[in-house]
């Protein structure tokens, strides 16, 4: 692991947190969680457009998007069960960069296959302000954008590479973010290519 950098205001990007062996470890996890609790294609609110990415959760509450809106639910919207708990794997990396926090409540893992992306938004489905947002990479190469707390305020892009953890709160912790691109063919992690994205998010006031 190389040192933290300040991406902006309380928002630190820390390269390689994973070596590859963590990375291994925390994609058999994730492999193991996704047996369980599949993949799905969200839907853009009121459009009921596809997401370019798919989804699933780990944890007592999970993100999901579709007609209705975005919510938090305990359940999975296809399959109908509960989410299965955060690998203890993954919880291991909040704990480490975040010990004063409280537990997260909701991993949402997206995965990209190689031309998908995410725009410009906000993670303000939460209750817990105050709590940072912890994402960690694995496979290919993303550009991660991230500017302020309005839509308009200047932004800046980062590589975020498989074993790169990035976290997000005060002053940062409402700025708006997003996937540019995927960087097909740039890590070997993944044998089907693209990328896996795990976003940690304490969901309920502690
Ligand atoms: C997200 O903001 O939901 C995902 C960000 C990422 O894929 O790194
Ligand atoms: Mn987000």
């Amino acid at each position: 692991m190389s040192k933290p950098i300040a991406a902006a205001p309380g928002a630190w990007l820390h390269p390689g947190f994973l070596d590859p062996a963590g990375q291994a470890v925390t994609l058999a996890a994730l492999r193991a969680g996704i047996a369980q609790s599949p993949l799905f294609a969200p839907t853009m609110p009121r459009t009921g457009k596809p997401f370019s990415v798919r989804m699933t959760n780990f944890g007592p509450l999970g993100w999901v998007s579709d007609r209705n809106g975005y919510r938090y639910q305990p359940m999975h919207p296809v399959t109908g069960d509960p989410w299965p708990p955060i690998p203890a794997e993954i919880a291991q990396v909040w704990r480490e960069l975040l010990p004063d926090a409280p537990p997260p409540e909701a991993c949402l893992v997206n995965y990209y296959e190689q031309t998908a992306k995410m725009g410009l938004h906000q993670d303000r489905d939460e209750r817990a302000f105050d709590v940072p947002v912890l994402s960690i990479s694995l496979g290919d190469e993303a550009r991660f954008r991230i500017g302020g707390a309005t839509r308009d305020a200047p932004t800046r892009a980062f590589p975020l590479r498989s074993g790169d953890v990035f976290t997000f709160g005060g002053e940062s912790r409402l700025a708006f973010h997003g996937i540019d691109r995927i960087l097909p063919g740039t890590s070997s992690l993944l044998p089907e290519g693209g990328r896996f994205n795990l976003t940690l998010r304490r969901v309920t006031p502690a």
